[in-house]
């Protein structure tokens, strides 16, 4: 089989999936390479033209052993046709459970034909200086994996003859997925006497829940919890407040010290 372009698509509030799909394409390196970017607030409701002769390199965080919801809803509205597929997912350095599977189900009745998975680690994000959590990943040898899992993905299609006869691809998890219920109504605040009205913040929020004018004001009901406004805010002035995310980021800045590396499915 041919593939001369792939298309990256992914959801990224904090950006570690993003280059990873990246490193991924460059191991690849299709002549032509596009990316659908399914994080900005405006790609929760788009008509995308259907997908066909092309490579879809499709990642999302892992949330709670999980696909993100937000991130599910969003490639819902992405249609294969016997389309080759890559699946990724990328997590804080805990566990994927159920991700990649429940991403592999996903892609598969959307018309996709998932022919190679992985799971690689990026910096938790609710990594901080004082819980640090995966700082830094993907590092340079994560993204160096990632080319090397391109190189390979790149060699099983030079070998692949047709899409029809692909045995599905197995990937670890459990279904029934695991059910994730994080508290509702949490986002983080805004300290105003740190805060320049600046609008990083509400540049960065995936669903909207951000509006900046003389003062920050957040929806918590949008709030998907991504941590996209604290790591991107110049200052500092976005934090969390809240017991939940308190106490699950010391247990995992606690339990999760060990490097975990990429896990990769051909
Ligand atoms: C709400 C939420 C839940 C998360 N759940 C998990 C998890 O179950 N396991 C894990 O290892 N990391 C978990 N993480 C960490 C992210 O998977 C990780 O930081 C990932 O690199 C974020 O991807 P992004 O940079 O593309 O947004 C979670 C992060 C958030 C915000
Ligand atoms: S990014 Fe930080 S400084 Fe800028 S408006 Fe938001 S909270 Fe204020
Ligand atoms: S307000 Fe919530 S959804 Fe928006 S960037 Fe911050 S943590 Fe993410």
């Amino acid at each position: 089989m041919d593939i001369n372009s792939a298309r990256l698509i992914f959801f990224s509030p904090t950006e570690t999936t993003a280059r990873i799909v990246d490193g991924i394409a460059q191991g690849i390196r299709p002549d032509i390479v596009n990316s659908i970017d399914l994080t900005p607030p405006e790609n929760r409701s788009r008509d995308f033209e259907e997908m066909r002769d092309e490579l879809a390199i499709i990642g999302t965080p892992v949330y709670g052993g999980r696909i993100p919801r937000e991130a599910a809803h969003r490639l819902r509205q992405i249609k294969g046709n016997n389309t080759p597929a890559v699946i990724i997912v990328v997590y804080g350095n805990r566990e994927y459970e159920d991700a990649l599977l429940e991403l592999r189900d996903i892609v598969t009745d959307l018309g996709f034909v998932p022919i190679a998975g992985g799971a690689f680690i990026g910096e938790h994000s609710y990594d901080s200086e004082n819980t640090p959590i995966a700082t830094g990943r993907p590092d340079p040898q994560d993204i160096e994996k990632a080319k090397q899992f391109g190189e390979s993905i790149q060699e099983k299609i030079g070998k692949i003859r047709t899409l029809d006869d692909m045995p599905p691809l197995n990937v670890p998890g459990d279904f029934p997925y695991k059910k994730w219920d994080p508290p509702s109504d949490m986002a983080p605040i805004t300290v105003e006497a740190l805060c320049t009205l600046c609008g990083e913040c509400a540049t960065v929020c995936p669903t909207a829940a951000i509006t900046v004018g003389d003062a920050v004001v957040t929806d918590p009901k949008e709030c998907i919890y991504c941590s996209a406004c604290v790591k991107k805010c110049p200052t500092g002035a976005r934090v969390w407040d809240s017991p939940w995310i308190e106490q699950v980021t010391k247990r995992l800045s606690a339990n999760c010290r060990e490097r975990k590396e990429p896990q990769i499915y051909l």
